[in-house]
C-alpha cells in the first residue's frame, strides 16, 4: 500500500483511540430526569424549591450576562398563570406603578415594537405580555455539569439594569 494511503488510515485509527478513551455520557446522566428520554412514566420530580419571599421582601438576583432578562427573586404563587384577562405582573411592574410598589419598572424595551421600530408610547407591547416566558424564578437546584461562564458587562450596573433598546443597534450602521 502507498504511503499516501497507510498515513490517513493511521491518523484516522488514532483519532478513533483517543474518541473511546473519553467517557462517554449516556441520556440519563445530562439533565435533571436521570430516566431515558424517551421515558415519561418513571419521571421523579426533583426536590427543589424556589424563593417563597413574597414580592417586596425579596432580593434581586444578580443578571446572568448583560441585558439577560432577570430572575423572578420573589413567589409567584397566585400570580400565574397569566392569562388574557389576568396579568398580576403588570399591577406592580409597568413603570407607573413601579415606584409605589417598589417594583423594577419594565424597560423601555417593552413598550416598543421592534419589529416595526415604534415607539408604543408607554404601553406595553403584546409580544412582552406573557411576562414568564422570559422571566422565570431561580430554583436551587445543582447544576448537574459545571458551567464556568463568567458575564462581561460594558456599563457599571449592567448586573443589576437593562438597556437593551439603547444598545440594540450597537455595532450596526
Ligand atoms: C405586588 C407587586 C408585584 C407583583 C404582582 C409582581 N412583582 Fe415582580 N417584583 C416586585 C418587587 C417589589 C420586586 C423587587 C424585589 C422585591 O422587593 O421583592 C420585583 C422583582 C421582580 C423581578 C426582578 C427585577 C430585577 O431588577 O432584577 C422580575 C423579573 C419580576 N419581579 C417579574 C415579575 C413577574 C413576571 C410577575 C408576574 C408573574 C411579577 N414580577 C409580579 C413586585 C411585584
Ligand atoms: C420576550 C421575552 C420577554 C418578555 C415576554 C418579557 N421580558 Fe422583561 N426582559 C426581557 C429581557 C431580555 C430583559 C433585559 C433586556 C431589556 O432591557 O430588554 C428584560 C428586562 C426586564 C426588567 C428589568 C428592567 C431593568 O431596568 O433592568 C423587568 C423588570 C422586566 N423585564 C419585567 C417584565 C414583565 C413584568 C414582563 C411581562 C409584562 C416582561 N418583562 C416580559 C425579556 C422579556
Amino acid at each position: 500500500m502507498r504511503l499516501k494511503y497507510i498515513l490517513p488510515m493511521v491518523l484516522a485509527a488514532f483519532l478513533v483511540s483517543c474518541a473511546m478513551s473519553q467517557k462517554e455520557l449516556s441520556d440519563t446522566e445530562i439533565g435533571y430526569r436521570n430516566v431515558d428520554l424517551l421515558d415519561e412514566n418513571s419521571v421523579v420530580a426533583k426536590d427543589i424549591t424556589w424563593s417563597n419571599e413574597p414580592a417586596g421582601m425579596s432580593k434581586k438576583i444578580e443578571r446572568s450576562f448583560e441585558n439577560a432578562p432577570p430572575f423572578i427573586p420573589h413567589d409567584i404563587e397566585g400570580l400565574v398563570p397569566i392569562t388574557k384577562d389576568m396579568n398580576m405582573c403588570v399591577t406592580c411592574h409597568m413603570p407607573e406603578f413601579a415606584a409605589d410598589s417598589g417594583a423594577t419598572a419594565i424597560p423601555a424595551s417593552h413598550l416598543y415594537d421592534i419589529r416595526n421600530k415604534k415607539d408604543k408610547g408607554g404601553v406595553l407591547h403584546d409580544e412582552r405580555f406573557n411576562c414568564d416566558t422570559c422571566h422565570v424564578p431561580l430554583s436551587n437546584a445543582k447544576a448537574p455539569i459545571n458551567n464556568n461562564f463568567k458575564a462581561d458587562f460594558r456599563q457599571d450596573n449592567g448586573s443589576e439594569k437593562s438597556n437593551l433598546l439603547d444598545v440594540l443597534n450597537d455595532g450596526i450602521k
